[in-house]
């Protein structure tokens, strides 16, 4: 019999804040929740990638309505977990959204500058909707106003990777979410 091996990365964690399991049965929930909101209709989803990848991919399993699927690539942070000023445009959508009901995934709202910009630009492209979907928030963060219509856990002001967070693009491939240990948050070697 196969025995699913162990993450050596968990090790650089200082706890784990959401385990895989609460993972699973809150996207179950928010899955249920998003076809509820949308009746019979069908659903644009624009991911923000990379961080939205693994919720995106786990949350659509959930939503039983057609779907299309578009992602926008965001830079938000550098290597190490200060925000920038100003997040930056790196990849933009490729679907026609006008008149579409959209549906905007991230992986976690913090200062909310990200989604905030993100949101006002796809509004100025006339969809029919637009709704709003984290898998966490950091509440106390913010520096602009904004709330999802969706989300998955209210975590602490702590940095944190797993299930599609990073630092320096490490971490992703964690199954649960943790607070990253602060004597790794800014190792030399990986700027
Ligand atoms: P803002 O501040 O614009 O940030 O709401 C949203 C983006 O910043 C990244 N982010 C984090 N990434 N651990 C991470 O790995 C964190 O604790 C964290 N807080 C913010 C993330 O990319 C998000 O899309």
């Amino acid at each position: 019999m196969l025995t699913r091996k162990k993450f050596p990365l968990h090790a650089d964690l200082e706890n784990v804040l959401v385990t895989e399991q609460a993972i699973r049965r809150r996207v179950k929930r928010l899955g249920a929740d998003i076809a509820a909101a949308y009746g019979d209709s069908e659903i644009t989803v624009i991911a923000i990638i990379n961080g939205a990848i693994l919720f995106t991919a786990d949350l659509l399993r959930e939503i039983p309505n057609p779907i299309r699927l578009d992602c926008i690539r965001i830079a938000s942070y550098r290597n190490d977990t200060k925000s920038r000023s100003q997040p930056q445009l790196l990849q933009s959508l490729s679907l026609d959204i006008g008149g579409r009901h959209v549906l905007l995934i991230d992986d976690i709202l913090d200062t909310a500058k990200t989604l905030s910009l993100v949101a006002k630009m796809i509004g100025k492209l006339n969809p029919a909707s637009l709704r709003t979907c984290v898998l966490l928030d950091k509440r106390g963060r913010r520096e602009v106003e904004f709330e999802a219509d969706f989300v998955g856990f209210q975590i602490p002001d702590k940095f944190v990777v797993g299930y599609g967070l990073d630092f320096a693009e490490r971490y992703r491939n964690l199954p649960c979410i943790g607070v990253l240990k602060s004597t790794l948050q800014n190792p030399p070697e990986w700027a």
